[in-house]
C-alpha cells in the first residue's frame, strides 16, 4: 500500500515537473514570435549623413515607406523656428513629403521655395507649412534625433521633443 501511494506521488511528480517543463518552453516560444525581428527594428530608423549637403540641396530619403524630405536651407530662405531643424549651426526643413489633404505628394520647387502638390492645388512654404489650398495642416515632422552630423529618423531625440512641444 505505502509502495502504491509512494510510486503515485513520484509519478505525479514527474507529470507535473513534465508539465511545467512543457508550460515555460511553450511561453519562451510564444514571447519569440511577439518579439520583433533584428532586421524589423532595424528597419525602424533611417540615418542620413548631412554633412556632404550643399545650402539649398534637397534629399529625399525613405523612412518606413514614406519620403522625407531634407532642405539644407540658404541665407534667402524664410527660417521657421518651431520648424527647422539645426545641425551644426545650419538650419534644415525636414518634414514627411505627403500632402496633409489626401496624401499626394507634393513637389518642391526650387525657384519658388515651394512644395506644390497637383492633386488639388495645394502649397507649402519651404519649411513645409500649408500656405495654400485644401491642405489643413502642415507636413508632419518625423521624429528624429541628432548624432553628430548624421539625422536619425524614427527616435525622439531632445531637439525633436522640442519642435514638437514648440507646435502643440
Ligand atoms: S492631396 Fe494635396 S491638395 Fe489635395
Amino acid at each position: 500500500m505505502s509502495e502504491n501511494v509512494n510510486r503515485r506521488d513520484f509519478l505525479g511528480m514527474a507529470l507535473g515537473g513534465v508539465a511545467l517543463v512543457g508550460a515555460g518552453a511553450t511561453l519562451v516560444a510564444i514571447k519569440g514570435t511577439w518579439d520583433p525581428l533584428p532586421s524589423v527594428i532595424a528597419a525602424g530608423f533611417t540615418t542620413v549623413d548631412l554633412s556632404p549637403m550643399a545650402e539649398g540641396e534637397l534629399r529625399v530619403v525613405e523612412w518606413r515607406g514614406k519620403p522625407v524630405y531634407i532642405i539644407k536651407k540658404t541665407a534667402a530662405m524664410k527660417k521657421c523656428k518651431t520648424r527647422d531643424v539645426v545641425v551644426s549651426q545650419s538650419d534644415y526643413s525636414v518634414g514627411i513629403q505627403i500632402c496633409t489633404h489626401l496624401g499626394c505628394i507634393p513637389a518642391y520647387e526650387p525657384a519658388s521655395m515651394q512644395f506644390k502638390c497637383a492633386c488639388h492645388g495645394g502649397e507649402f512654404d519651404v519649411c513645409g507649412r500649408n500656405t495654400f489650398g485644401p491642405p489643413p495642416t502642415p507636413m508632419e515632422i518625423p521624429p528624429f534625433k541628432i548624432n553628430g552630423n548624421t539625422l536619425v529618423l524614427g527616435e525622439e531625440g531632445p531637439e525633436y521633443q522640442q519642435l514638437k512641444e514648440a507646435n502643440v
